[in-house]
Parts: C-alpha cells; sequence; structure tokens
C-alpha cells in the first residue's frame, strides 16, 4: 500500500505512475484534502469537493498564471483561452462557443454519423483492427480536420502536433522532451496560417473572420486554432479507445448497450467518470487560502487529480466499480467552471455516433492480442488495443 502524508515526494509523471495512477491517487485522497508534491512544487487533491469547488472559484483560484507545469510553457500559454480568466477568457471563448453550442452540432450530426457508419462498415467487414489506430484516431482526426477546415497537407501531422501540445502541460520529463520539436514545427505552422488556408464555412475559418472584424486580437487567432488541435483529438480518442476496452472487459454492459441504443450517453457519462481522459488540470493561488484547513499561499499551484476526484467514494458509491446504471451526470472528466471542456457536446457527439454504428453490427468486442498503454502527461488511454469483432 502507498502511503502519503501532507507532503510527498512521488513524481505522478514517472512512467509506471501513468502506468497505473489510481493507487498514488486514493492514497493522496485519503491523507489529506490537498497534499504537497514536493517533485513539482505544487499541491495536488484527489477529492471530488475540493476539485470541485477550487474550479468553480476562478477568482481565488486562476488559469491566468499558465495552467501547464513549467514557466516555459506557461510563458508561451499566456493570453490563450485555457490560460486566461474572464474577462478576456470568455472573450475568447465565445469566438469557440457559437460552434460548439448545441444547435451547431446539430447541423453537424449526419457529417459525424455518416463519418461513423462508413467506417465501422469497413472495420465490421476485417473484423480484427487496431481500436485506437483503425477506429478512434481516424475517427475523431476525420471529423475534427473536417469541421475546422484544415488544408490537406497539416491533417497527416495533427494526431503527434496535438499529442505534443499535451504532455508539454506537464513537468519536462522525457515525454515532454521529445514533444518539444514536434510542438515547435506547429508554432511554426500555427504562425504561417492565413484566413484562406482553412475551408469556408469551417471553425478555424470563423476564428480568422473574427478577428478580421475586430472581435478578438489578432494574436489570438493562432493560438485558438491551436486549442481546437490540441484540445480534440487524443482526448477524444482516449474516451472512444477506454470505451471500447471497457466493453471488452464488462461485455454484458455492451449488451445492454445494443438493447437499448438510447442508454449510449449515459454509458458515456459512466466511461468518462470511471476512466477519466484527462487525468488532472491545475491552477494558481492568486491569494493567500485555505483548502478544508489547509493553507495554500498566493502563488501556490494546485493540481487537481480530476481521476482521483471521479472515484472519491465520499461522492461515488463504490466509486472504483464501472457501473453503467450510475448516470453521473456531475462527473468532473471535462472540468467544471469557467474552463468546463468547450467541445464535450462534440466529444459526445462523435462517441455517440460511433457507438450507434457499432450496435447494430458488432455483438461483443474481445481483445486480440495485448492492449499497450499509451504514456502522456495529461491523458490516459491506449497507444494500441488490438480487437476482434463477433459480429452481430
Ligand atoms: C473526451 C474528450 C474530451 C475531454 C475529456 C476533454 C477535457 C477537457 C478538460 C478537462 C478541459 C478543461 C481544462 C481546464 O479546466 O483547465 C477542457 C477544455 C477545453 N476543451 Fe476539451 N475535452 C475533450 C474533447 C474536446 C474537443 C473535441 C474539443 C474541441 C472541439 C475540446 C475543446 C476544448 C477547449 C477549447 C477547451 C478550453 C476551454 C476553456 O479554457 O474555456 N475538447 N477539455
Amino acid at each position: 500500500v502507498t502511503s502519503v502524508q501532507q507532503s510527498s515526494d512521488i513524481d505522478l509523471f514517472s512512467d509506471a505512475q501513468l502506468e497505473e495512477p489510481y493507487g498514488v491517487f486514493t492514497a493522496i485522497r485519503e491523507s489529506a484534502p490537498v497534499v504537497w508534491m514536493s517533485a513539482h512544487q505544487a499541491w495536488a487533491s484527489a477529492r471530488y469537493g475540493v476539485a470541485r469547488s477550487v474550479l468553480r472559484d476562478w477568482e481565488t483560484f486562476s488559469s491566468a498564471q499558465g495552467v501547464g507545469l513549467t514557466p516555459e510553457l506557461n510563458a508561451m500559454l499566456e493570453g490563450t483561452l485555457l490560460a486566461s480568466d474572464p474577462p478576456l477568457h470568455d472573450q475568447l471563448r465565445g469566438i469557440l462557443s457559437a460552434r460548439l453550442a448545441p444547435k451547431a452540432l446539430r447541423s453537424a450530426t449526419d457529417f459525424i454519423q455518416r463519418e461513423a457508419d462508413d467506417l465501422i462498415a469497413e472495420l465490421s467487414s476485417v473484423g480484427r483492427f487496431d481500436a485506437i489506430s483503425d477506429l478512434a484516431q481516424r475517427f475523431s482526426l476525420g471529423v475534427v480536420s473536417e469541421l475546422i477546415g484544415l488544408p490537406e497537407e497539416v491533417r497527416g501531422k495533427l494526431i503527434e502536433w496535438g499529442d505534443a501540445t499535451i504532455n508539454l502541460l506537464g513537468p519536462l520529463n522525457g515525454l515532454a522532451q521529445t514533444s518539444l520539436p514536434v510542438a515547435e514545427e506547429m508554432f511554426v505552422w500555427l504562425q504561417g496560417v492565413v484566413k484562406s488556408d482553412l475551408v469556408e464555412g469551417g471553425m478555424g475559418r470563423d476564428i480568422y473572420e473574427a478577428a478580421e472584424a475586430g472581435k478578438i486580437d489578432q494574436a489570438s487567432a493562432a493560438p485558438l486554432l491551436s486549442a481546437y488541435v490540441a484540445a480534440s483529438l487524443d482526448t477524444t480518442t482516449s474516451l472512444l479507445g477506454l470505451a471500447i476496452g471497457l466493453f471488452t472487459e464488462y461485455p454484458d454492459a455492451w449488451r445492454r448497450v445494443r438493447e437499448d441504443t438510447a442508454t449510449i450517453p449515459s454509458v458515456l457519462l459512466e466511461v468518462a467518470r470511471y476512466a477519466s481522459p484527462v487525468q488532472w488540470v491545475s491552477r494558481v493561488a492568486t491569494v493567500d487560502t485555505d483548502i478544508d484547513g489547509v493553507t495554500i499561499g498566493a502563488g501556490q499551484r494546485v493540481i487537481l487529480l480530476l481521476a482521483g476526484a471521479n472515484r472519491d467514494p465520499s461522492h461515488y458509491e463504490d466509486a472504483d466499480t464501472f457501473d453503467i446504471d450510475r448516470k453521473p451526470v456531475d462527473h468532473l472528466a471535462f472540468s467544471y467552471g469557467v474552463h468546463s471542456c468547450a467541445g464535450q457536446g462534440l466529444a459526445r457527439l462523435e462517441a455517440t455516433c460511433l457507438f450507434t454504428a457499432l450496435a447494430p453490427r458488432v455483438a461483443s468486442f474481445e481483445l486480440a492480442g495485448t492492449p499497450i498503454r499509451k504514456l502522456s502527461n495529461l491523458t490516459r488511454g491506449w497507444q494500441s488495443l488490438p480487437i476482434q469483432i463477433n459480429p452481430a
């Protein structure tokens, strides 16, 4: 049993920890409301109540000093959507929300469902495939690059660019170091983007039109475009892969999904809670403050371990059990408060369309090889998930 006191020297980003994080999250949750992590010079909490109240209070726990763990990345994030507080945050977010709101998504539904149907028709005739590279990645990449309206020549780069940007949020470990030159390549491309590079009517072009119309700063356009790229691929791919992995492990859950596909959205809530594709977010205290009796100094960073909070037994009964009847509408997998995921409607829509396409064709999923974990400084998911489907 791992034991953690109010201060701990555990590295939350070692390979072993990324491989199997939940034991340490439990130990952190049980030891104190927040624990000082000396390896990261930051506090961490794995409690549901703490995560939610910190995320609700953006004035005390700010994003404007950056949401990554290194000063280098935080300097680069300055003034971006993810790393800003209201009112700048709300102004930037307004540009994206119009296109990610339910009404806009309804008009994208037919396209997304068609993409899912075509892909699943193709894969189910093959029967055996990798649920990540052949399915989850291919599907989310196809949908997102079409919706953003990205030029063909960069589409092949997006997965790598997205993963790299996400890894940079963590400490400067091996994963982050390998990611630096890759992210650099994306930034170079972004700097050169002009409106006409992006497909007319797409989400990307909207950003540049808003800048032209003076609704946002010219300088904010490229970072907003990169927010789409960084936030939309690895996250969604992780969720889809985690869900399929869980259906191999819990065939009964898949059988019940097939019996009533109207339950797909609520089953996805439980997948998100149980598996937390994004494992953590962070904030910086703007003033000396107190979290359940622990003093947090002004300027200190607090890491909210969303994955740990989502397994908090004081909030969810049998929290370590995957239970598709739970319907956890209040899970924190998309964060909470002003920064709660702007793309969650799209992510849910993609996942719903995909499982709607799978349900009539796939009686069950079986592992066809050893799955490989993807190690990431932010997300949790599979690098490879070899699957054999039993056709319906
Ligand atoms: C399952 C898939 C996804 C998960 C788990 C996820 C998770 C998250 C989380 C945890 C945050 C909050 C960061 C914070 O509080 O500091 C966030 C923010 C964000 N997400 Fe997602 N995301 C997903 C998919 C997407 C997609 C598909 C898009 C884009 C179209 C997207 C766009 C964004 C944006 C733009 C933000 C920044 C919002 C803000 O700062 O106000 N996400 N996401």
